[in-house]
């Protein structure tokens, strides 16, 4: 039987106080946002894991042509021992570059979503007999305490999640994974890559509608959580393209004028006809962005591969 350990690294009230303070700032700002990891309690999390199946979304085949194609190269390169992965979710890509270190030692999937976690780890270790797994149910934007394993390391982050932060966000994100490198670790980053906005809004906005009830879910995170009364029925889904910013922005928009009790923040929200809550930026990059935003944070880039169609990009990056 394969070691596994699952840490929560949070005090067990800190996620309520996390999502108590990120409502209360954000639907008091003006405009309303929310931040996207709410969307992923298990419902979310499996409508996620529904979105990368989707025709329209293709960051998620496009990133596991480019893992499949280089998996040796990467692994060679990093020879790592421990692969330290950021928002895993269920760690279905990362399958082709644990095949490709049979060195491994042990795997550190880190996720806000602990039935994620679960998932993946049970899948995983079923597998793989020797690999020890250490999961951590954390928040990759706070101080990760990671456990003792050997190196090298190589941190991934894969999904185009880095595009979620916002630019400020992603810069302290970034000093803070360059600040857990030692010489000869690694990060391996997957980005989303700009292109033409058909392609971009539709893998936001799929005909089936499941983008939308992803996109809504984070009400009823709020509704169950803090006892809030979002009609998610009278919100739409909207996914927009910001060419100045050159990210998507994902929001819901009240269908009319609505007044929103969240009982535990003693809070009234009032929303007019037509208003919008922000609910997710998804970033889009270009290789000189990505090559100065890791170099700021002391990350020098070594390797940039894209797909055949050029949609996205994984870069191979180690501390200077
Ligand atoms: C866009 S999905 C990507 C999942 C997977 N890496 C992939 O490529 O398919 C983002 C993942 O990051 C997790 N996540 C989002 N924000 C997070 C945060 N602040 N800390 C930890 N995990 C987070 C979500 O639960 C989700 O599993």
């Amino acid at each position: 039987m394969s070691p596994f350990l699952l840490t929560r690294t949070l005090p067990a009230d800190a996620t309520d106080a996390a999502l108590r303070a990120d409502v209360l700032s954000g639907l008091t700002a003006q405009p309303k946002t929310l931040p996207p990891k709410w969307f992923y309690d298990a419902h979310g999390s499996d409508l996620f894991e529904e979105i990368t199946r989707l025709d329209e979304y293709y960051p998620t085949r496009a990133e596991r042509e480019i893992l499949i194609a280089r998996a040796g190269e990467i692994a060679a390169a990093s020879g790592a021992k421990t692969l330290i992965e950021l928002g895993s979710g269920s760690s279905e890509k990362t399958r082709h570059l644990l095949d490709a270190l049979p060195e491994l030692h042990t795997y550190v999937p880190v996720d806000v979503s602990e039935s994620a976690l679960k998932g993946a780890s049970e899948a995983l270790l079923a597998e793989r007999d020797g690999l020890s797994v250490h999961a951590l149910v954390a928040d990759f934007t706070h101080v990760l305490e990671l456990p003792d394993s050997p190196g090298p390391r190589l941190v991934v982050f894969l999904g185009g999640t880095l595009g979620n932060l916002l630019p400020d966000e992603r810069a302290a994100f970034l000093k803070s994974v360059r600040a857990r490198l030692a010489p000869g670790d690694g990060l391996l980053l997957g980005t989303d890559l700009v292109k033409d906005e058909a392609t971009l809004v539709t893998a936001y906005d799929d005909a089936a509608g499941v983008t939308a009830a992803f996109n809504k879910n984070v009400l009823t995170v709020v509704n169950r959580e803090l006892g809030a009364d979002f009609p998610a029925g009278e919100f739409d889904h909207v996914a927009l393209w910001d060419p100045d910013n050159e990210w998507i922005e994902m929001r819901l928009r009240a269908r009319r004028a609505l007044t929103v009790k969240i009982r535990e923040l003693d809070l009234v929200v009032q929303f007019e006809e037509g208003e919008e809550l922000r609910t997710e930026v998804s970033a889009k990059f270009r290789e000189e962005k990505v090559r100065q935003e890791l170099a700021t944070a002391g990350l020098r880039l070594d390797q940039w591969w894209t797909d055949a169609a050029g949609r996205f990009a994984l870069s191979l990056a180690t501390a200077d």
